[in-house]
């Protein structure tokens, strides 16, 4: 990654001579908050004189400087009081926890309007708590009804209350709550907590969270500065969608003394914002929970001793990916433009200018990155013919989701990159799937470091001669003309930009903003429907409403173990295609389960499961609605008549796998899927293999009464275990995947009963066979492909018979199974798979 270079100011920039699509580029950034904040904020040791009962009565006050005295709570553990905002004169009315050393602020009043040394917060019977500065203008105040106050505390809980002369709260902070939430705090519907600009600039920043009045628990962005708010980033999914068929909306997030934060729903409910919670005892930890200025919500504790050197750690974030779960349409998302969001060990996120490309304001690591180098069209032409104007720097794993406008496929990377270099357009061209190229435009969006991407690579395009601009040539007349009128135009809006208002500035940007959402209506339709489906909670559908999305159940796509599937439409934004399942009566009377699984199922998030939209619970009917794929399952595709590329087979294995692995290990309730086979595996428009019917199986042992009699699965691909009376654990998917790890290898079912070939029917046996004897070439039907890479093939193979070892322990994790496929992990010689049922 380049170091941060000085910047021009916008100003230069705009009046260079530069490419439309750099206008485009520059006005977006126009949008941009400021600069943020260069130093730290100074924290100066404050000299506390206490008042220490807490109680502070009608004509009390405190100035704001270095050496001012704050208000105690009795406890001595909070403070009301001035802190001193940074280098600048300018100090901050704040809460802060006065006990530990950092004096972590969990209040501001002013944070928009700092307040200049010699400013003043004095408690008055009329107004409450009024702030003014030295000139006596009022900067901020507690919104009272007049002529109510009579005496205000600084509790110990963090609350600074005041109460009239009945003793009845008249105003708390813990009301009118900024980024941070104590014990006891709760927010009700309508609450909201705003992050800050950052760390040290208390300006409002760009995330919420929102206890929305549907009982919706959300984290989005907002357009700043008029607060529109853009399609949540985390929701918790605790809604009723209609009224005919309730399930209980969320009433209000408590986060108690204990330290625990859960949602509480009108039926008492509770929804723990994550699940298995561990909480320190509350006597000698204090807790916080703050919705950081990146954008995470974090529960923090930090010890109560004195002299114990732990700050503040966390205990829960959500989102778990905020890079990955963020897909702002209309915004700057986590990281500002043409940055790219990747996750640090504590699930906060980190910003990284693109190679060729430095901040735009550099003290602002999470805002915006120009390029250093100026590309477009006229530029381009100016080069001298055949000369090679741009170099190439590669990322694996990094996508902007959003930027792109042209799609190729099937297409080499070769040709990826030079369709790329020949379009002034392209500044970027990601390469993925093997085969598929998407050539993106600045200002690119949304960008992320996500391993799900399967080793797809941005292809980054650079200006090798980034200092001067080419010069230009005479023998191309027309062009220093062309570029004179540009150039002109450009001045132009660049003045009005500057020169007029903030209005017309807005006006104008919302104008080109139109434009260019004019022009990708559809795109940004497809986006928005797609963000909508895939971050917001769950809908609850009547039976009714999913009877004419599906036209009366007419379209079968389907049939599982669990019900029948049939193709629908709703409603969501834009008309959606769905799939939905009709569950069968075995689900009939899993009241309770129900619910708890399908809220399971919908907390599940990965590029390799199939989403669950919504779901429907009246009475005798339940059904489950989940996104469709275009592309039918796994199973059409291998056994079908033409035969998958093998590149194209590698990449659904390893997908397969990374959802698997997410399903055990890494969503929030491990879910062991129990009939794992090709069938249950759908592809999407990219051909990414996706999960289907994960998360059923647990409802259905629910229902017999917690025996494992029954086998969940299906023939073929069935764990040993099942027989055994062992107990069912995640390796019983480790061996079906195995199983159909062979399927895709080999392109042919686990059991061929018409052979004629006794010795090939059971493709487990028989690839074992192979492999022991070096015979891998008539495993594969001599697929030329899978023979050429020939290392990997046998890797693969060998994968797949440590997967079905009949003894369970001996099986892989999902975990050990990816990186053994992703070449991370050795993978040793594999034992004989059934070593008891084998003669011989
Ligand atoms: C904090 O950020 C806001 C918005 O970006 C900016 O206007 C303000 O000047 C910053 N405050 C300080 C003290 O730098
Ligand atoms: C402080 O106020 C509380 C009521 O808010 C009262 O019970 C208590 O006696 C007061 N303490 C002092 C020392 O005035
Ligand atoms: C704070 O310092 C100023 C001058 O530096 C002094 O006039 C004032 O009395 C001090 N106030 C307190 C409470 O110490
Ligand atoms: C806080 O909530 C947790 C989890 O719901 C519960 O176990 C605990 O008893 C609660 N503590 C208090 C003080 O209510
Ligand atoms: C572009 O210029 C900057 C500073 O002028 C330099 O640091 C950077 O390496 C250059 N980039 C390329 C691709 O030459």
């Amino acid at each position: 990654m380049v170091e941060p270079t000085t910047v021009p100011l916008l100003a230069t920039r705009l009046l260079k001579s530069v490419p439309s699509s750099f206008l485009l580029m520059a006005i977006a950034m126009a949008f941009l908050p400021p600069s943020l904040l260069v130093s730290l904020l100074i924290l100066l040791p404050i000299s506390t004189v206490a008042q220490s009962n807490g109680n502070i009565t009608v004509g009390d006050s405190l100035t704001a400087a270095a050496n001012s005295s704050s208000w105690l709570s009795p406890s001595g553990e909070f403070a009301f009081g001035f802190r001193p905002h940074n280098d600048r004169d300018f100090f901050l009315l704040s809460i802060w926890f006065a006990k530990i050393p950092d004096k972590t602020i969990v209040w501001y009043a002013n944070g928009d309007k700092p307040a200049p040394g010699g400013s003043k917060v004095a408690l008055t019977a009329d107004r409450g708590l009024v702030l003014t500065d030295p000139r006596g203008q009022q900067l901020w105040s507690s919104q009272t009804i007049i002529g109510t106050v009579a005496s205000g505390v600084m509790t110990d809980a963090g609350n600074f209350v005041l109460e009239d002369r009945e003793f009845n709260k008249a105003w708390e902070s813990f009301n009118s709550p900024t980024d941070t939430l104590l014990p006891t705090q709760n927010l009700e519907r309508g609450g909201v907590l705003s992050s800050r600009q950052s760390e040290t600039n208390f300006s409002k920043g760009r995330f919420q969270l929102r206890l929305q009045q549907d009982g919706n628990l959300v984290l989005n962005t907002i357009n700043l500065p008029t607060d529109y708010a853009n399609a949540p980033y985390y929701a918790s999914g605790t809604t009723s969608s209609d009224d005919t068929n309730p399930s209980s909306p969320g009433r209000e997030l408590v986060f108690n003394e204990s330290g625990y934060m859960f949602i509480l729903r009108e039926n008492d409910q509770r929804f723990p914002l994550k699940q298995g919670q561990q909480v320190e005892s509350s006597s000698d930890f204090y807790f916080r929970a703050t919705l950081n200025f990146d954008g995470v919500f974090t529960q923090y504790s930090h010890p109560k001793a004195p002299n114990s050197n732990r700050s503040w750690s966390s205990h829960w974030s959500q989102p778990e990916n905020i890079c990955v779960s963020s897909l702002v349409e209309a915004g700057i998302g986590v990281c500002g433009y043409n940055s790219i969001c990747g996750l640090k060990e504590d699930q906060r996120p980190m910003c990284q200018c693109p190679p060729g490309y430095s901040l735009l304001d550099p003290d602002d690591r999470y805002g915006s990155c120009k390029p250093d180098f100026i590309q477009g069209c006229e530029e381009d032409r100016l080069g001298r013919p055949g000369e090679d104007l741009y170099t190439w720097v590669d990322l694996t794993n990094t996508d902007w989701p959003t930027s792109d406008y042209v799609l190729l496929t099937p297409y080499t990377e070769d040709r990826c990159r030079q369709s790329c270099l020949e379009d002034c357009m392209c500044a970027v061209a990601i390469f993925r799937l093997g085969d598929t190229c998407w050539k993106k435009k600045l200002p690119l969006s949304n960008g992320r470091v996500d391993s799900n991407l399967n080793g797809g690579k941005a292809l980054i395009k650079i200006r090798k001669n980034n200092s001067t601009l080419p010069v230009p040539d005479p023998r191309f007349d027309q062009a220093p003309e062309l570029k004179k009128k540009n150039q002109d135009t450009l001045i132009l809006i660049g003045s009005v930009l500057l020169g007029g208002s903030v209005f017309v500035n807005l006006i104008l940007i919302l104008a080109v903003c139109l434009g260019f959402s004019f022009i990708y209506h559809n795109k940004l339709q497809k986006i928005i429907a797609n963000a909508s489906s895939v971050q917001l909670n769950l809908r609850c559908f009547t039976y009714k409403e999913l009877e004419e999305a599906t036209d009366g159940f007419k379209e079968e796509l389907g049939k599982g173990a669990f019900g029948v599937v049939y193709k629908g439409k709703i409603q969501m934004g834009s008309s959606v295609h769905v799939a939905v399942k009709k569950l069968n009566n075995s689900f009939q009377d899993s009241e309770r389960e129900f619910r708890t699984e399908v809220s399971v199922i919908g907390q599940t998030y990965h590029k390799n499961l199939v989403r669950l939209l919504g779901f429907c619970d009246e009475g005798q009917q339940r059904l489950l609605v989940y996104e469709f794929l275009s592309n039918g399952t796994l199973a059409g595709f291998l056994f079908g008549d033409l035969k998958p590329s093998w590149k194209r087979r590698i990449e659904i294995a390893i997908g397969i796998a990374r959802g698997l692995l997410y399903l055990h290990e890494e969503c929030s309730s491990p879910i062991i899927h129990c009939d794992i086979k090709p069938q249950n595996i759908l592809l999407d428009d990219y051909y990414n293999a996706r999960i289907a019917d994960f998360g059923l199986a647990k409802l259905l042992m629910m229902n017999q009464s917690h025996t494992n009699t029954a086998i969940r699965g299906t023939k073929g691909y069935v764990a040993p275990d099942w027989f055994r009376n062992m107990p069912i654990t995640a390796k019983v998917d480790v061996y079906s995947y195995g199983v159909m790890l062979l399927e895709i290898i080999c392109c042919r079912k686990s059991v061929r009963m018409e052979s004629d070939l006794e010795d090939q029917a059971i493709l487990t046996d028989w690839a074992y066979d192979c492999y022991q004897e070096g015979t891998l070439d008539a495993l594969v039907e001599y697929d030329v492909e899978a023979l050429d890479d020939r290392k990997r093939l046998e890797k693969f193979v060998k994968v797949a018979i440590w997967c079905i070892q009949e003894d369970p322990s001996l099986r892989p994790t999902m975990r050990k199974v990816t990186q053994m496929l992703e070449e991370i992990v050795e993978v040793l010689a594999p034992p004989c798979p059934s070593p008891f049922s084998k003669p011989g």
